[in-house]
């Protein structure tokens, strides 16, 4: 049996994690609180750790960690940030994570996002419930025909840029590492990041976040881009320059943004905070735009990714049965 603490977990981790292992194979302690320095020590017995995406597991909770013979870092997400990877390899810490889930998970939450946000479709639930049939201030634009700018044809990337394509759109795209036989078979076409940025009428991010990444869209970047721009990130948030994205939203250059990730989202996204005071105030801000939407780093949630986060982390920890190989691409 292994022990194994889960950090960060919410309803969902529980269901899920304990749904894909049986109780004598893994001992799951699943904790809401998240991993860091301080709370290492409630990993005391447990031979697993369980993180997700605002666990910090940095040199020093990683030493507290191996002083009580922890062996494997098991992160339920695809990202590595959050963990010092030299300081595991140090300790003798094995670090494995899920490589994918569902890239269609975020695709659709993405395409789903646009749409509310284009035909408002959030602020009319809430005008009919309030028995409010007025369709005032509500008039969005048709789809089909944009130019849609994919930035990043990745996993997701692609998806999305397939998704878009129904809609019969034009999609052009930007990535330093084309895939040129998918773009050609599905009449999609890649451009340099300018042109992308000076044509799109919408555009959509699905590029991680490295040092040369950071703030991808700033002032100079979203000034480039084409007047009345919906600007959809689902990635990072540290992609864009918030500061820069409130001045262009008041400029009025934006026509509207949907965001399922924050720059500062970390301590935010993920809590409840309702009757609390918000101390961000940029996050503030961009609530009371109407042309902003903005969900809590959610598109990943879907049935089928939480099936398969589980399955991957599950078959993870139980290497530690047999000192099995990992699965292909799950270690670091
Ligand atoms: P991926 O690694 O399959 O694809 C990323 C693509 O971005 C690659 O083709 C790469 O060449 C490209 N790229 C790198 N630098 C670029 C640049 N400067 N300009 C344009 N393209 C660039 O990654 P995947 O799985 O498609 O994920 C994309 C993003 O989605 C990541 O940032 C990831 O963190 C995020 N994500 C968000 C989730 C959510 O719940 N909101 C869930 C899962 C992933």
């Amino acid at each position: 049996m292994i022990e194994t603490a889960v950090y960060d977990s919410k309803p969902y981790d529980r269901e899920y994690l304990a749904r894909a292992a049986s109780e004598e194979r893994i001992a799951w302690r699943f904790h809401e609180f998240r991993l860091s320095a301080e709370t290492a020590h409630a990993a005391s017995g447990a031979q697993a750790v369980c993180v997700f995406v605002n666990d910090q597991a940095d040199r020093a909770c990683l030493e507290a960690l191996s002083a009580l013979d922890v062996k494997l870092i098991a992160l339920r997400c695809a990202g590595h940030n959050n963990v010092d990877l030299v300081a595991a390899r140090d300790f003798g810490l094995d670090v494995v994570r899920v490589p994918a889930y569902s890239p269609h998970a975020v695709a659709e939450h993405t395409v789903g996002l646009l749409l509310t946000l284009n035909r408002k479709i959030h602020r009319a639930y809430n005008r009919v419930r309030e028995l409010n049939f007025s369709l005032s201030g509500l008039v969005g634009f048709d789809i089909r025909g944009k130019t849609v700018g994919i930035i990043g044809t990745g996993k997701i990337g692609r998806v999305a840029a397939q998704i878009f394509r129904g809609f019969e759109t034009n999609v052009i795209a930007h990535d330093p590492f084309p895939t040129p036989k998918w773009a050609t078979e599905r009449n999609i076409h890649y451009t340099d990041f300018d042109t992308l940025l000076a044509e799109s009428d919408i555009l959509s991010l699905h590029l991680p976040l490295m040092p040369d990444t950071l703030h991808l869209l700033n002032s100079q970047t979203l000034a480039r881009t084409k007047p009345g721009v919906f600007i959809v990130n689902t990635s990072r948030g540290k992609l864009i320059d918030t500061t820069a994205l409130i001045a262009a939203l008041k400029s009025g250059h934006i026509g509207g943004v949907a965001l399922d990730v924050y720059e500062e989202e970390e301590g935010i996204f993920f809590q409840d905070l309702s009757g609390q005071v918000l101390l961000d105030d940029e996050l503030s801000h961009l609530l009371v735009f109407p042309n902003v939407l903005i969900t809590a780093h959610q598109a990943f949630l879907t049935q089928e990714a939480l099936s398969e986060i589980a399955r991957v982390t599950t078959a993870n920890i139980l290497t530690l049965e047999t000192r099995q190989p990992f699965l292909e691409g799950t270690t670091l």
